[in-house]
């Protein structure tokens, strides 16, 4: 939700700012502007529309300014309209700010400033902070050089809700200013320069040094400095944080798609997930995790809470970890289980599950389990966002930047990551016996070849959208870990194809969802658990009865019994097998979308990180 990116150093900052800004324009995508510092003052130049208008812009080529912020919105409050897109002034020009998260009182502070004699010129909650700012520096009769400082931290004081700010102030030519509160930012250091960004991947291509701040800290940032403050305006000290992704892993690298490339990079991402935590006849180990037997033993519930896609990779981590460790795990929405007055104690460990880290609704529902009394542990694919500095432990998926809004090696790593916890969790219980155990990790360890195969269906599946672009309704059909592959590959061709879908237990069908089977609809099955595959054939002949044409992702070898289209996979452990029958589910979403002419990468009304409730 909303991009934003800042620069101060020697060069011209408008070229490095764009640029940023294209980089996150996954955040957002409905307006984008930027301010520089010019001789003459502040400039403003923003719109409507993609990034890449900007380069259209009366004058935009003619800012020489070497210190500026930039922004890609989301829009939440007023429609997208040149008025709307940040930067925003305040009436006197002294002050720009780009803005990303909601003022939840705007409404308030803006009456509040409308009585003081300011007035506004956009329907945005964010125009309030630029005017507030300037209503506590006019008042602050000091001249010194913390004095924007002062006037900010009072801002902040003021707001409710959710704020990354950046602050350019014509009085402090030479310095910006920032500061967040439950929304992302990152400093870049560089060498006699320094940026801003949301996202680590949109400025790795000039520092792997990053600063993260955590909730009401500032930091005034020169050219060759940085000088951190905690909401006391006391100076602190922050350690700085050395990223080892590599900056082309945030490029197309030749494909059409960062979706395409990311669907293609999961064998990769499941083998760096994996990574150490099996050593060859030894125990599985987690660096940051020490967990005792008596701790285990202590536990006597799992709550794997999350978003979207991460809590689809939560409903096969319960399978895995339900059967491995004999915990019982429930699995939860974050927006519902922060509002639902859940049931924790002591005894309670809460698994947090964040491709960003950055979610708003899992971030409050941890805080929510910390305040009662639970273990944390967070799983996230970024280092040092802000979901890894809240919980008590953490663990990461490798799966590098994922840059495509709709999420794909994220979701392969994370049912990876949570099978290796599961076998964690087990050894230490000795909750497993030993055979099955070491039968599993030989399974995991074969896992990335063997999605390396499933990708071998990408031209069958590229052929089968073809015929299935037009649809209107498409439905998904699994039992056990494959409802929970179901639920995954429904959400994935909804966001990027807009077409309907709907991901049922196959039992349930009968129950209500058969009566909306006809003539020509399809319904596309996942078969890969031993124990349910007749089960689920018959729900196929079900609606192959109805008139349904039908598509069938499956490890097993089945009677062709009028299937219109059986794509193989490589057979697997159940609960890893969402790791490979999703692989061409994705890629069908993919093909679909493509066959549509839509933008896979940025598909409407969505933003990558959903860091607004
Ligand atoms: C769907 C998708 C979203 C995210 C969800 C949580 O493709 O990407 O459903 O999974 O917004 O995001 P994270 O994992 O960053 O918390």
């Amino acid at each position: 939700m909303c991009g934003i990116i800042g620069y101060i150093g020697a060069q011209k900052a408008t070229p490095i700012l764009i640029n940023g800004l294209l980089r996150l324009e996954y955040r957002g995508y409905d307006s984008a502007g930027i301010s520089t510092m010019e001789k003459n003052g502040l400039s403003v130049m923003k719109d409507k529309g993609r990034v890449k208008n900007l380069y259209d812009l009366d004058g935009i080529n003619d800012l020489e300014g070497t210190i500026g912020i930039a922004h890609t919105r989301w829009a939440t409050h007023g429609k997208p309209s040149k008025e709307n897109s940040h930067p925003h002034l305040d009436n006197s020009k002294t002050f720009a700010v780009v803005h990303n998260g909601i003022i939840e009182n705007y409404n308030d502070l803006r009456a509040f400033l409308i009585e003081n004699g300011y007035t506004f010129y956009s329907q945005t909650d964010t125009e309030v902070i630029p005017n507030l700012i300037h209503y506590y520096y006019s008042k602050d009769a000091e001249k010194d050089e913390f004095k924007l400082l002062r006037a900010v931290q009072k801002t902040c004081k003021d707001l409710k809700g959710s704020f990354a700010l950046q602050v350019l102030s014509k009085d402090l030519p030479d310095n910006m200013l920032v500061v967040r509160k439950d929304s992302p930012l990152v400093i870049g250091k560089g060498n006699g320069e320094n940026y801003i960004s949301s996202d680590i991947p949109a400025i790795l291509s000039f520092t792997k040094d990053f600063y993260f701040l955590n909730d009401y800290e500032f930091a005034i940032l020169s050219r060759d400095k940085i000088d951190f403050y905690d909401i006391d305006l006391n100076k602190i000290t922050k350690k700085i944080k050395s990223i080892d992704w590599n900056a082309s892993a945030a490029d197309k690298n030749g494909y059409e798609d960062y979706m395409l490339k990311e669907i293609f990079e999961q064998p990769n991402a499941i083998r760096e997930t994996i990574g150490s935590h099996l050593p060859e006849n030894e125990r599985c180990t987690f660096e940051n995790l020490n967990f005792s037997k008596a701790f285990l033993q202590s536990i006597n519930k799992i709550y794997i809470v999350a978003c979207g896609t991460a809590m689809h990779a939560g409903l096969t981590g319960k399978i895995a970890i339900e059967q491995l460790c004999n915990i019982p795990v429930s699995v939860d929405i974050a927006s519902e289980f922060r509002y639902r007055n859940p049931i924790i104690d002591k005894n309670t460990l809460c698994i947090y599950i964040s491709q960003s880290g950055e979610t708003a609704d899992t971030i409050a529902a941890l805080k929510l389990s910390k305040s009662k009394g639970a273990t944390t542990l967070a799983i996230s694919n970024v280092i040092g966002s802000s979901i890894t500095r809240e919980a008590d432990y953490c663990i990461y998926t490798h799966a590098g930047p994922e840059i495509a809004v709709a999420s794909t090696k994220a979701y392969t790593s994370q049912v990876m990551l949570l099978n290796i916890l599961a076998i964690y969790f087990a050894e230490i219980l000795e909750s497993t016996p030993y055979s099955e155990i070491v039968k599993i990790k030989n399974e995991i360890l074969s896992l990335p070849a063997k999605a390396e195969t499933t990708l071998k269906c990408c031209n069958e599946i590229k052929n089968f959208a073809k015929n299935m672009y037009q649809e209107k309704d498409v439905f998904f059909l699994g039992r056990g870990v494959d409802y929970n592959t179901s639920l995954e590959a429904s959400l994935k061709l909804k966001e990027i194809s807009y077409i309907h879908s709907e991901a049922y237990a196959a039992g349930e069908l009968k129950h209500g969802p058969i009566a909306l089977i006809e003539n020509g609809i399809t319904v596309v099955s996942i078969l890969t658990d031993e124990l349910l595959v007749e089960k689920t054939i018959s729900n196929i002949q079900e609606v192959i009865t109805r008139g349904a044409n039908t598509l069938v992702i499956t490890n097993k070898t089945l009677p062709s019994n009028n299937i219109d289209k059986i794509v193989p996979i490589p057979d697997t452990h159940t609960s890893l097998s969402s790791i490979l029958s999703i692989i061409p589910l994705q890629l069908l979403a993919y093909y679909i979308s493509k066959e549509k002419g839509l933008d896979v990468d940025k598909p409407r009304n969505l933003a990558k990180s959903v860091t607004v409730e």
